[in-house]
């Protein structure tokens, strides 16, 4: 962490008036039916809570766990479910809110898991958008920011759990890296 610095790329005003508009779009897409806002541990907490709250009609909210990038920065591939939903999902429209879109491994691999649990209807919604990084195609639906191909911290996203309590979204410059 020494040899670390932080740049502002997406300040907290940004970031709240993008979610504001998220929310809304959601709402108005979403008119009738039950809406499950599944949040991607950790790194969604922040996202999903803002979300929620810009959201102008009824949600239900459940989590998952994921692992797939250990301490590092680069993902290990293999993805792990360390928590699963409490509550089945059948029949409910679902958006997957993600921090981060990256390779999309992990992303494809929740969408075909949760897919088997007969939801009505499944999408995706990540605050951050890496294209230039993407080995499996993932759709977004909702997307807060494209960024180009720079490792992020903040609004909470970590680097080995540090940074998550940031309220702006920053690059990680890290000389040790
Ligand atoms: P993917 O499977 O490669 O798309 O990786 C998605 C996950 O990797 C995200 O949910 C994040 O937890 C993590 N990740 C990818 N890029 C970054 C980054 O720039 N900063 C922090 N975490 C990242």
């Amino acid at each position: 962490m020494n040899n670390s610095s932080l740049r502002v790329l997406i300040s907290d005003q940004a970031i709240a008036a993008r979610v504001a508009e998220l929310g809304k779009q959601i709402s108005a897409d979403y008119p009738d039916g039950d809406l499950v806002l599944v949040g991607i541990l950790k790194g969604a907490f922040i996202f999903v809570a803002d979300l929620a709250r810009s959201i102008q009609r009824p949600v239900r909210m459940d989590f998952m766990g994921i692992s797939s990038y250990g301490k590092g920065k680069t993902t290990s591939g293999e993805v792990k479910v360390t928590k699963d939903l409490d509550a089945s999902i059948e029949g409910a429209n679902v958006i997957i809110v993600e921090d981060i879109v990256d390779t999309g491994v992990t992303l494809s691999y929740l969408i075909g898991l949760l897919h088997n649990r007969k939801p009505r209807s499944i999408r995706i919604a990540a605050l951050l958008d890496k294209p230039e990084r993407r080995l499996r195609p993932v759709q977004v639906a909702y997307t807060g920011f494209t960024i180009p191909d720079e490792f992020v911290v903040g609004y909470g996203l970590d680097y080995a759990e540090d940074y998550r309590g940031l309220k702006d979204v920053c690059v990680l410059y890290d000389s040790a890296a």
